[in-house]
C-alpha cells in the first residue's frame, strides 16, 4: 500500500458514476490511514470553481469549442497550482473526478476535432500525466438519463444530446486503449460494490 504521492484520476462520460466511485476510493483510503485529497474537474480550487461555472451552466453553444479549451485549462491550471502539485509534494494521493483526458475527449473529439490544438496546450501548460486512470463504460442511454435524472442545473454537455454522449463513449474508449497501461476501463454497468471492488484491485497493484 502506497505511502508516497500517487495521482490517480476517474474518467468517462456524464452519469457512468466515476463520481461515485472516486469518493468509494477516497473512503476506503482514508480507512487505511493513507492521506487523501479528493478533488474534481472543473474545479477543485477557489479560481477554478468560479471557472466552472462558466463552462457548466447556460446554452449548448455559448462557447466555441476553442475557447473551452482555453477555459478548461485556465481552470486545470488553477487546479494543478493550487490543489494538485501541492498535495502530491506533500506526500498525499490525490484522486480527481475528471482531468486532462477529458478535455482529449469532449473537447478534442467529440464537441470538434481539436485533438492537436488540445495536445499543444496541454504541453504548453499542464503537463502532468495522472499515475493511473481509470475510465469507466457505459451505455450512453442509461448515462444520459441518470446525468438530466439530477437535476443538477449544470447540464450543458448533457444537452448536446445522445448523439454526442455516444461519440464521448467512443472517444474514451479509444483513448482507454491509446494510453494504457496508464489507463485501465472499467466496466461501468455493474453494481458500484463490484466496480469498487475491481477498482481496489487495480489501485493495489498500481501502488506495490
Ligand atoms: P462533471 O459533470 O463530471 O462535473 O463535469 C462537468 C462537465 O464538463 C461534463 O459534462 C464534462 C465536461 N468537461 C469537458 O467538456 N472538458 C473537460 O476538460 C472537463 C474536465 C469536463
Amino acid at each position: 500500500m502506497v505511502k508516497r504521492a500517487f495521482f490517480v484520476t476517474f474518467e468517462g462520460i456524464d452519469g457512468s458514476g466515476k463520481s461515485t466511485q472516486a469518493r468509494l476510493l477516497a473512503d476506503r483510503l482514508r480507512e487505511l490511514g493513507l492521506d487523501v485529497v479528493l478533488t474534481r474537474e472543473p474545479g477543485g480550487s477557489p479560481g477554478a470553481e468560479e471557472i466552472r461555472r462558466l463552462l457548466v451552466q447556460g446554452a449548448p453553444h455559448r462557447w466555441s469549442p476553442e475557447t473551452e479549451i482555453l477555459l478548461f485549462t485556465a481552470a486545470r491550471r488553477d487546479h494543478l497550482e493550487n490543489t494538485i502539485d501541492p498535495a502530491l509534494a506533500a506526500g498525499k494521493i490525490v484522486i480527481s473526478d475528471r482531468y486532462a483526458d477529458s478535455t482529449r475527449v469532449y473537447q478534442g473529439v467529440a464537441r470538434a476535432d481539436l485533438g492537436g490544438l488540445v495536445d499543444q496546450l496541454h504541453h504548453l501548460m499542464i503537463a502532468r500525466e495522472p499515475d493511473l486512470t481509470l475510465v469507466i463504460d457505459m451505455d450512453p442511454a442509461q448515462a444520459l438519463e441518470r446525468g438530466l435524472g439530477r437535476n443538477s442545473g449544470e447540464d450543458r454537455f448533457e444537452d448536446f444530446g445522445l448523439g454526442f454522449q455516444q461519440a464521448l463513449r467512443q472517444g474514451f474508449l479509444a483513448l482507454a486503449r491509446r494510453a494504457a497501461p496508464r489507463t485501465v476501463l472499467i466496466d461501468g454497468n455493474r453494481t458500484p460494490e463490484v466496480i469498487a471492488a475491481e477498482i481496489a484491485g487495480i489501485f493495489d497493484r498500481a501502488t506495490k
